[in-house]
């Protein structure tokens, strides 16, 4: 019986720590595969700053904004232009999915990038 007790608390402690992740439903999966088929990462890392700002830096910048989802889909989607770090201007590719301009995709990946913020 008492051997049976680290497993019961692990098991706690572990249904705790998914809870989070189930109640917002973001698919990191997808998500990561999403943005390596697109090559995002040849200008955006995790916690690095590349020719592109890191997600993280981005996710701190829309923390707490009520139309950062809206507002990073529209980005991805529309080819505004950016500033490279090297100060040249090109327009931001528009993310591919498949099917083709799949929002549900699009949004899940945003909502990963946002949830990057320091804690
Ligand atoms: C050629 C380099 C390059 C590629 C490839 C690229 N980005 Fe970017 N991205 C940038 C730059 C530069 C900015 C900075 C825009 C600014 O702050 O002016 C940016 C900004 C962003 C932002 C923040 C927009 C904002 O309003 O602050 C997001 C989110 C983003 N990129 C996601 C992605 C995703 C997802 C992909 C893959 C589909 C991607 N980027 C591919 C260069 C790139």
């Amino acid at each position: 019986m008492l051997n049976l007790r680290p497993a019961f608390f692990a098991g706690v402690a572990l249904a705790g720590l998914a809870l989070p992740l189930a109640s917002h439903a973001l698919d990191v999966d997808a998500a990561l595969a999403l943005q390596r088929q697109n090559n995002c990462n040849k200008c955006h890392h995790m916690e690095r700053e590349k020719e592109g700002p890191s997600f993280r830096k981005i996710a701190d910048k829309y923390k707490g904004k009520a139309d950062a989802t809206d507002k990073l889909v529209q980005h991805l989607t529309s080819s505004p232009k950016v500033k490279l770090a090297d100060g040249t201007e090109e327009e931001h590719k528009v993310i591919a999915t498949r099917p083709a301009k799949d929002m549900a995709q699009v949004k899940n990946l945003v909502e990963y990038i946002l949830a990057q913020t320091k804690k």
